[in-house]
């Protein structure tokens, strides 16, 4: 599926705890055209991965707008959500969140069951996705076994096996040894370079800016406060 545009409108995330209200994110507006990357930086704790997660519909804003082409995703149900996520997102999270007990295949095949596909075309994807990652002889492995580096190449794989139009990926370098953050990121610039719109939040922006996969900034500041460019 093409990509389409991701615009966030005044979007903010507050949570109540005892503590008082904690604004995570404060009023963020951006639009990212398909086949755009975003580069989200900042300190610890100001809000990067709520914007992914935000963008993914894995979470829903406290007020304003998220929406993906002609879809407004803080308006629409649960279900609906779901496919949305199931046919166009690849998510790569902070420390892998692979389902532990699986094998790699396994992982890697779940992420095509949206797609309708029957069993043994998801097998043969996921066992062509994890060779190409380097990671093929492990596809019979449970995760629980995998060093980081090779874990973080199957969660790769289960991003992209999909072909996703929209990518998210969150800090994809770090745990990892060097050669796998470098292939982590080629792979991530190879989905734009075929139109889809990628977020990364990396703490290591040079990487991230070498490997192509930056025409705009997002800063977080803290507080709330993010400004993008
Ligand atoms: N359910 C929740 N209730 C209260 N506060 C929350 C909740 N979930 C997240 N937060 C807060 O939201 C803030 C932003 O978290 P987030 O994970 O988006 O930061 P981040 O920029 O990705 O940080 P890091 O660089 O460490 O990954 C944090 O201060 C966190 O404590
Ligand atoms: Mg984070």
């Amino acid at each position: 599926m093409p990509a389409e545009t991701l615009s966030f409108s005044s979007v903010s995330k507050r949570y109540r705890g005892r503590a008082g209200e904690v604004v995570v994110l404060g009023k963020l507006s951006f639009a990212l055209a398909p086949g755009e990357a975003l580069l989200l930086v900042g300190p610890p704790g100001s809000g990067k991965s709520t914007v992914l997660a935000l963008a993914g519909a894995l979470l829903r804003p406290t007020s304003g707008a998220v929406r993906y082409g002609e879809r407004a995703l803080s308006s629409l149900p649960e279900h609906a959500l779901a496919r949305f996520r199931g046919a166009e997102v690849g998510f790569l999270f902070q420390g892998f969140r692979l389902l532990r007990g699986w094998t790699a295949l396994e992982n890697v095949a779940l992420a095509l069951v949206p797609k309708g596909l029957p069993a043994r075309e998801r097998a043969a994807r996921a066992t062509a996705s994890l060779e190409a990652l380097g990671v093929g002889a492990r596809a019979s492995f449970r995760v629980n076994d995998l060093s980081g580096g090779e874990q973080q190449r199957v969660a790769l794989a289960r991003a992209l096996v999909s072909e996703p139009s929209l990518v998210l990926a969150d800090e994809p370098t770090s745990n990892v040894d060097r050669p796998t953050a470098e292939l982590v990121l080629a792979e991530l610039r190879r989905r734009k370079d075929c139109g889809a719109t990628v977020l990364v939040a990396s703490h290591d922006p040079a990487l991230v800016r070498a490997a192509g996969l930056c025409d705009r900034m997002a800063y977080f500041e803290g507080e709330g406060r993010v400004r993008v460019e």
